[in-house]
């Protein structure tokens, strides 16, 4: 009998790969967040968003149920914001395991360099950099204490490549890599994982300026792996491996979600390869 159900918690805690973690998502009221918010109660967590839009959060929240989702309004780009939706966290669940530091804006696509302007460059990297560090710092202000954590960053491939992007979305993505390796540096000594995880192209409300803009360039987003579209749902999984103990020995790691796009230089035709608008 006990041995059935040991048994039976096993195989539980298989299923239920977060139980009884407390996990914060910034940007969780749509898209990627939202996603990853919903997969992590799914597996046992419980979930605080927080976000500036505060209706759409609020209702996600209620949606999931109000028993194991909170909403926090968030502006990431403001230090007492993050500090005060930290403190909820902590008042609210008396600790915190997982910090996701997903928001972030991106500007519109100027080739020119010569036609992009500082109050944009430095809007982008305000959300998409400031915002981060924020969310570090108050995350590790949790964690230390507890001795545990894991942070994860939403960054993108155009962390790792250029010539996709906005030059400011770009340098802010190359820039949270950078704070992963440095926090994970820093935050290892107290049990704390960092980690960036960083996808390929996927239509959401953050890209359809784009779609709108460029279709001939995103309408039929492709990267080498045939057959595979990635989509939210991808990346929420790929957040879920890098918060569970699955990955219990991964920090200061850039995990690239990208079906292979960022390591073909598509200028040497080795390989047979389809056309990348077929
Ligand atoms: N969609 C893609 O193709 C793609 C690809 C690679 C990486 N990413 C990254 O994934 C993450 C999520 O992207 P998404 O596509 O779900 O974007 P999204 O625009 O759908 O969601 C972003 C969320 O962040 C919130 N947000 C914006 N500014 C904020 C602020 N100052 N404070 C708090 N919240 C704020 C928004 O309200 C929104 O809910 C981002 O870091 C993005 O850079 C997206």
């Amino acid at each position: 009998m006990i041995n059935e159900r040991r048994k039976l918690l096993i195989n539980l805690t298989y299923i239920f790969r977060l139980s009884m973690k407390v996990a914060f998502i910034t940007g969780g009221a749509q898209g990627i967040g939202e996603k990853t918010a919903r997969l992590f109660v799914k597996h046992g967590a419980k979930v605080v968003i927080a976000d500036i839009q505060d209706h759409l959060g609020q209702s996600v929240c209620e949606d999931i149920g109000l028993d194991k989702a909170t909403f926090v309004h968030c502006d990431v780009t403001i230090e007492s914001d993050v500090e005060n939706a930290i403190n909820v966290t902590l008042a609210k669940y008396g600790k915190l395991d997982i910090m996701i530091n997903n928001a972030a804006i991106v500007d519109d696509v100027n080739p020119n360099i010569l036609d992009n302007e500082l109050s944009s460059f430095e809007r982008v990297m305000k959300v998409n950099v400031t915002g981060v560090f924020l969310g570090t710092k108050h995350a590790a202000r949790a964690m230390i204490p507890a001795r545990s954590g894991n942070i994860i960053m939403l960054g993108s491939v155009s962390g790792s490549i250029g010539g996709i992007i906005s030059h400011a979305y770009s340098s802010s993505k190359h820039a949270i890599v950078g704070l992963t390796k440095n926090t994970a540096a820093e935050l290892g000594q107290y049990g704390i994982r960092v980690n960036c995880l960083s996808p390929y192209f996927i239509p959401s409300p953050l890209t359809t300026n784009m779609i709108i803009e460029y279709p001939e360039k995103y309408s039929k987003v492709y990267s080498n792996l045939k057959g595979v579209a990635l989509c939210e749902d991808d990346v929420a999984e790929a957040a879920l491996f890098l918060a569970s103990d699955e990955a219990r020995y991964m920090s200061g790691h850039n995990l690239v979600l990208d079906g292979g796009f960022t390591v073909i230089n598509p200028a040497f035709g080795l390989f047979a390869r389809a056309s990348p608008l077929e």
